[in-house]
């Protein structure tokens, strides 16, 4: 059974690193005492899973319609929830905290790169929207045409985004940093009839370049595309094509602040989010409005048990990615809380920037990805320690499995060993959180997202469908539909039915690997196509790389399988060394054949000979997509001498040629 993921524990070699974890970090009293969530939560939900949803979204929502039915899933694998009710979704992020007497409440700090900053307070971005979405209506938008969003960490994607939501105009945001190809790609999957952009974006000190992208774009075919509508952030030159392009701050300024949001039905399109597949054209994931707004406000309001008066809360991820739309979007702005938006790199001006913003705005709630912490380990903890983290009370982390080590770092170092970590599972498929801690009530494991949350049936199963008893490991899969989960790839109803739907009837098949532990919390393993296959012993390349990071010469480390005549796959290692390694490797020239030994025989140790890497190669950065993901299929390639593929969605393709050539140089 090729495919299968087998049961690490009865592996030879004994592949339980990750399992050996004992560290428990069980609920701070105090903490609990004033927690959002409850134990008794879980047992509310088992006992009535929709009805607990259907209190969800009656108390975190407003409907102008109220609805009667909770779930139609008639018609599965497309799910209907709130079906008969109706709402929208910028009133419910903005208006009604200023209906109910918090106009003055900021809902965001904006801090720029360089140290710009803005504030909006719900009046204000209440004004905003209601302002852009006139102009969006004087453009030719209505209910139910697709806006295409292209742009940078600025408030304005924050105030484009309801606006299109204010009207019913379902936006496809594309993160700033794709390239012109794939801006075309998704303005004609989507049939998009305006972009929103901006001349440019500030990025490590310099500004780039998104309007002539988004004229590229257009020059590539037909499209839909009647307006341009652009930000001035940068002030750089741009084209200009009269009768198509048109300026926000003349525009939008102009505009009147009065406009009636349009209430849509619960299962109206709100927007479609780009994501690449395993392999071919990027899936175009279709999320509707009240069950993805339902679940956005409930995870938000539990995973980081937000208080709106009291904390200030800041997601790190960009709009253009899933995180972005549910964590900086949709659910802080439902839940009337003040959050952070950050335009820049966490090293520009320096590398303590992010820890500088923290103490500034007196951070209370951190959410973030393990390769961000991971990046911030390697640069040392004296940068951290210059700022007072103090305020910090709850710490998230996302994208990808956590390491332990980058787990403990994170609450020890950020956390000041009191703050909770949670490890939340989610994709952009399923829209919001799904497998997390709760604070408050979880007692916490490095390295485990754990649980299910209350009213989410995920599970881990066996080959044939079968949930796997404690201790094993297989297939992560949702049993039952969730209020957020996607509604179809956009215009692709089969590749929908295909991709999630076929391998395990009636169930989501995520695509991850997951084993249970004898406690049954889960531990997320990486991607079913991670999983390596060597002399027939399955091995999870985030055990590989766990092991590698809990070596104290290592900052961060890929594992690829590459294909092998012998072994069928043989473990291939890409490790960024850190402190004396790092220095001795450069001054010795690039000499690091002693350390890699080292690094052999560790994981030898920490897992079982049978992990150890057949070849583990020192680079200076590895190959990551611009949410930080790395990719390892472009790792395989070299691994394996072929031509290196796609780079496409590269953060920065050039680090590919430093591998490649770092590898043919002789040392
Ligand atoms: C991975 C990001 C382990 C997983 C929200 C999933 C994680 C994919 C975690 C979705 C986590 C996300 N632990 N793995 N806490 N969170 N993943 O669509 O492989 O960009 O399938 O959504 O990221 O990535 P996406």
């Amino acid at each position: 059974m090729a495919d299968q993921p087998d049961d690490h524990s009865t592996a030879p070699g004994g592949l339980e690193n990750l399992l050996v974890e004992e560290r428990r970090f069980p609920p701070d009293p105090a903490f609990a005492a004033q927690a959002n969530a409850q134990p008794e939560m879980y047992e509310r939900a088992d006992a009535d899973r929709l009805g607990f949803w259907a209190d969800q979204a009656r108390s975190l929502l407003s409907w102008s319609t109220e609805f009667t039915e909770v779930l139609d899933f008639s018609q599965a694998p497309r799910a209907r929830w709130f079906a008969d009710g109706r709402l929208n979704a910028a009133y419910n992020a903005v208006d009604r905290h200023v209906e109910a007497g918090h106009g003055d409440r900021v809902a965001i700090h904006w801090e720029g790169e360089q140290g710009e900053v803005r504030t909006l307070t719900y009046a204000d971005l209440q004004r905003e929207v209601a302002k852009a979405a006139n102009t969006l209506g004087d453009l030719g938008v209505t209910t139910g045409d697709r806006v295409a969003i292209y742009l940078p960490m600025i408030p304005e994607a924050v105030i484009a985004m309801l606006a299109c939501a204010r009207i019913g105009a379902p936006h496809s945001v594309v993160f700033g940093g794709f390239s012109a190809e794939a801006l075309y790609s998704r303005i004609v999957d989507a049939e998009a009839r305006l972009v929103i952009t901006a001349d440019g974006g500030y990025r490590r000190g310099s500004a780039s370049a998104l309007k002539p992208a988004v004229d590229e774009a257009l020059t590539k075919g037909e499209t839909p595309v009647e307006h341009v509508l652009v930000v001035r952030r940068t002030g750089q030159e741009v084209g200009w094509t009269p009768g198509r392009d048109v300026w926000w701050h003349e525009s939008v300024d102009a505009a009147s602040a009065e406009h009636e949001p349009v209430p849509v039905e619960a299962e109206h399109p709100l927007f479609i989010l780009y994501t690449s597949g395993t392999t071919g054209r990027p899936k175009g994931i279709l999320h509707t409005t009240g069950g993805y707004l339902a679940q956005a406000a409930f995870t938000h309001l539990n995973v980081f048990d937000l208080k709106p008066e009291t904390d200030v809360y800041w997601c790190t991820a960009d709009v253009g990615w899933v995180t972005g739309h549910t964590y900086v979007a949709y659910g802080p702005l439902l839940n009337g809380a003040t959050q952070v938006m950050y335009e820049g790199t966490p090293d520009t001006p320096h590398r303590g920037r992010w820890w500088e913003i923290i103490e500034k705005y007196g951070v209370t709630i951190l959410y973030t990805a393990p390769t961000a912490i991971r990046t911030c380990m390697k640069w040392g903890e004296e940068h951290p320690a210059k700022y007072d983290l103090s305020s910090l009370r709850v710490l998230g982390s996302v994208g990808e499995p956590i390491n332990p080590e980058a787990w403990m770092w994170y609450r020890r170092v950020i956390g000041g060993d009191r703050a909770p970590v949670v490890d939340t599972w989610w994709q952009t498929e399923t829209g919001a959180i799904m497998i997390s801690p709760l604070p408050g009530v979880t007692a916490a494991k490095p390295g485990s997202a754990q649980t299910p949350l209350p009213g989410i049936a995920a599970d881990v199963v066996d080959e044939a469908g079968e949930p796997v008893p404690d201790g094993a490991g297989g297939y992560l899969v949702l049993a039952e539909p969730w209020p957020a989960m996607l509604r179809g790839i956009w215009g692709d109803e089969q590749r929908f039915r295909d991709t999630y739907w076929s391998r395990f009837p009636g169930k989501y098949f995520a695509g991850d690997g997951a084993k249970k532990d004898d406690d049954g919390d889960i531990w997320l393993l990486g991607r079913v196509d991670d999983v390596m296959n060597v002399s027939g012993h399955r091995l999870s390349t985030t055990e590989i790389e766990s092991a590698l990071v809990s070596h104290p010469s290592v900052a961060e480390a890929a594992v690829v399988g590459a294909s092998d005549d012998t072994t069928g796959q043989a473990v291939v290692a890409f490790v960024i060394l850190r402190g004396e390694a790092a220095e001795k490797a450069a001054a010795e020239g690039g000499d690091t054949a002693a350390t890699v030994a080292e690094l052999r025989a560790h994981v030898a140790r920490e897992i079982g000979p049978i992990a150890k890497p057949r070849s583990i190669l020192v680079v200076a950065e590895l190959p990551k997509t611009r949410s930080g993901k790395i990719m390892r299929r472009l790792l395989r390639d070299v691994a394996e001498n072929r031509t290196v593929g796609d780079v496409t969605t590269l953060a920065d393709s050039s680090v590919m040629n430093l591998i490649s050539a770092g590898l043919h140089t002789p040392k």
